[in-house]
């Protein structure tokens, strides 16, 4: 028996989320690790670090500064820090915290157990935050679960290189998952019942993978794959980009049912002037023919962005602009940030020109009408008959099973029978701003 403890903590994305569950698989699997909730009881240390906003590298060195003591007591516990600041900061942690034993990148976390062992005779730290090409997923060992819906990312990194972001720079290039790879892990999936799989990445429909015989696959022939397999009811997926999503994605709408009424598209800002400032490669009346088209095809489906706020030369009028597409479109929930220089980026050597207490206000105003439209979206479905894909039993009140609908609300019922993993039809009776309760209608059996 080991006696590996393992303690993952991890900050940031829902990429980072599925990145650390691969390792615990991994470290399971390899070292026979027990994943453990409470550090003080850890002899493998993992923190899986963001640096996308925010003072990352500061939140770090706290962070790292807390367990300072647990090695002090115990020199045999490994601390291994991975993630995006692990990429940016490098050998540079170990000057302010040389008890840190292990560095690792997103696209190396798959070689953490061969670097413990190391650790483990060698007693010197290492560091590994190289971009191989895309092996890590050949390394996990295949997942076992008992959710109802489940992540699996298709591709790694980003071209894209926005002024502000610092995502090409730690995740490295754009590198697609072979699509073999990808439809044997989501038949893997459905066979433990999964029905609903969310598909991750930076730019999700970027996605470009040429197999060994040359063929083309694109993210509309990712799709119609994903779709053929057998009771998978559900398709989401994060992020995507204005510029990718093309015609051909629009169309595939018209022929894929189990594609959900809800994609999250992040717009940043409303203005084309920052929007070139920043690099987006679209213009609003690109970014609105999008919405058009799709609503065309799909006349409820709900469109999410992501905003950032108080981009260097963001005018009174260009964040008037941001907020005059947001009543436009009619934004369902949506992400909103206040733009936070990153080192090395473009935009970080713009003038930073706008008070911080004029960012909040701009911040303020623009949650309040995100915020008033998504009660809205909410309250408009009163008394509508929603789609519900049944996840389980609510951990706060185990009369009532939950699920979620397709624009992502959680929805409360009561049932005697059990339609855990079916889609159900669900009448809306009460509206909160991000949850429903309804009553139970019918069994949805009308499109798979
Ligand atoms: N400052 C503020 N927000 C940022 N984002 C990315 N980089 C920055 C930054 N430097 C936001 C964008 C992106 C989301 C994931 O994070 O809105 O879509
Ligand atoms: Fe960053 Fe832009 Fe790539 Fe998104 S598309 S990850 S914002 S560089």
């Amino acid at each position: 028996m080991s006696n590996n403890k393992l303690y993952i903590k991890t900050w940031g994305c829902q990429m980072n989320e599925y990145d650390s569950s691969k390792i615990a698989d991994l470290m399971e699997k390899e070292l026979n690790c027990k994943i453990i909730q409470s550090v003080e009881n850890a002899n493998i240390i993992i923190l899986n670090t963001c640096s996308i906003r925010e003072k990352a590298q500061e939140k770090l060195f706290h962070q790292l500064g807390r367990w300072k003591n647990l090695k002090k007591s115990n020199p045999n516990i490994i601390i291994c820090v991975g993630g995006c600041v692990a990429v940016q900061e490098g050998k540079r942690i170990l000057n302010r915290a040389h008890y840190v034993d292990i560095i690792f990148g997103p696209q190396t976390l798959h070689r953490i157990p061969v670097m413990i062992n190391k650790i483990r005779k060698f007693k010197k730290y290492l560091i590994d935050i190289s971009f191989p090409k895309i092996e890590k997923f050949n390394y996990f060992p295949l997942a076992k679960t008992k959710k109802i819906s489940e992540f699996i990312s298709i591709i790694e990194g980003c071209n894209k290189y926005c002024t502000y972001c610092i995502v090409p720079h730690t995740r490295g290039k754009e590198i697609s998952r072979p699509y073999e790879n990808i439809i044997e892990e989501i038949k893997n999936l459905s066979n433990q019942g999964v029905k609903e799989i969310h598909l991750l990445g930076q730019n999700v429909n970027a996605y470009k993978y040429i197999d060994l015989k040359g063929n083309i696959c694109n993210f509309t022939n990712l799709l119609k794959k994903i779709a053929k397999i057998k009771n998978i009811k559900r398709i989401r997926f994060t992020t995507s980009h204005p510029q990718n999503f093309s015609d051909e994605l629009i169309q595939i709408y018209k022929k894929i049912p189990q594609l959900v009424n809800f994609v999250h598209l992040p717009v940043q800002s409303g203005s084309d002037k920052i929007l070139s400032l920043m690099k987006r490669r679209y213009n609003i009346i690109e970014y609105k023919n999008i919405i058009k088209k799709l609503r065309i095809i799909r006349p409820n489906i709900q469109i999410s962005s992501d905003f950032i706020i108080g981009f260097p030369g963001e005018t009174q009028d260009d964040f008037y602009k941001t907020i005059s597409l947001i009543l436009n479109i009619n934004f369902d929930m949506s992400f909103s940030f206040i733009y936070s220089p990153r080192p090395g980026t473009p935009a970080s050597k713009l003038n930073n020109n706008i008070s911080e207490y004029e960012k909040k206000q701009r911040l303020y105003i623009l949650q309040y009408y995100i915020n008033q439209q998504t009660k809205k979206i909410s309250q408009k479905m009163l008394n509508t008959i929603q789609s519900v894909l049944v996840e389980g039993i609510s951990p706060q009140n185990k009369q009532l099973f939950f699920g979620r609908t397709e624009n992502n609300r959680v929805v409360f019922f009561q049932n005697k029978n059990n339609y855990i993993g079916q889609l159900v039809n669900i009448k809306i009776t009460t509206s909160y701003l991000y949850s429903l309760y309804g009553q139970f209608i019918s069994i949805n059996n009308n499109l798979y």
